[in-house]
């Protein structure tokens, strides 16, 4: 058995059917699969099979030994595709989700049927950004983590969430302040020493989609244009969906915009 957790939809009763192509989401920093429930929910009624994945301190995950590293939780998710004998799938990820499953990518091209990157970016960080990621690990390694993301809700949910939709506040807020300094060390880490992806979108042989929230201020319009570019760089096949009231998280913002552009998603790459 893999290291990573897979779990799957509480409206979907059994796993994927082995050799089938189910759409694999992967979550952001510092949550965990529990991120995509109201997604999964959805495409499980509409018929898409679909599972979601802890990373590595997160969830049902354990940390993994050694240097903490996008590339070691790619290999773990390829770990819980053959465990679940799933040759191929369409894979997404949000965020930090989007980074490893862009890592993913680089090492495991042939495994993919599409590609999803939401709210996330294919460059590296800034000085300032990995120097601050590193203070979040460190904090996180006295057992200060919770404290050291509280102020991240500011930033996660756009500005129309914040303002309308208190539930969806809390829930993050509490989210927060209960995400296990084991992932946050390990998620800071391995993203502060992040390569470029930007070669690994132009190679991409497979239909990509990018997804964005309209008020996302971590991945910005100018990130998720790149990205789509970088998709296109070889006559690829790529577009971009812009969801309109929607910060960085979109997939708990709006899961009913995130669910539709899935959905067409996964059947454009499937067949379905
Ligand atoms: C996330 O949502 O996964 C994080 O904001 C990603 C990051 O810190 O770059």
């Amino acid at each position: 058995m893999s290291d990573l957790n897979a779990t799957e939809p509480t409206s979907t009763p059994a796993a994927p059917p082995a050799g089938s192509v189910p759409l694999v989401l992967l979550h952001g920093f510092p949550f965990d699969s529990t991120m995509w429930e109201d997604v999964m929910g959805l495409l499980g009624e509409r018929g898409v099979p679909t599972i979601a994945a802890d990373a590595p301190g997160f969830g049902a995950s354990p940390a993994l030994p050694g240097e903490p590293s996008l590339d070691g939780a790619a290999e773990a998710i390829a770990a819980v595709l053959d465990d679940l004998d799933l040759p191929r799938v369409v894979l997404g990820g949000l965020s930090m989700g989007g980074y490893i499953a862009m890592a993913f990518a680089a090492r495991h091209a042939s495994r993919l049927a599409g590609l999803v990157l939401l709210d996330t970016k294919a460059g590296t960080d800034t000085d300032a950004a990995r120097a601050n990621r590193l203070r979040v690990a460190e904090a996180a390694e006295r057992g200060e983590g919770n404290e050291a993301v509280a102020g991240m809700i500011e930033v996660l949910l756009g500005e129309t969430t914040r303002a309308s939709e208190p539930d969806v506040v809390d829930l993050h807020r509490r989210w927060l302040a209960a995400a296990p300094d084991a992932g946050i060390s390990w998620g800071q880490r391995a993203m502060a020493a992040r390569p470029s992806r930007f070669e690994v979108l132009e190679d991409l042989e497979v239909p990509g989609l990018v997804v964005r929230g309209s008020e996302d201020v971590l991945s910005t319009q100018e990130d998720a244009e790149a990205m789509v570019h970088a998709l296109l760089a070889h006559g690829g096949d790529a577009e971009l969906v812009v969801i309109p009231g929607a910060g960085h998280m979109t997939a708990t913002e709006d899961p009913e915009a995130v669910a539709d552009a899935l959905e067409s998603f996964w059947r454009r790459c499937t067949g379905s």
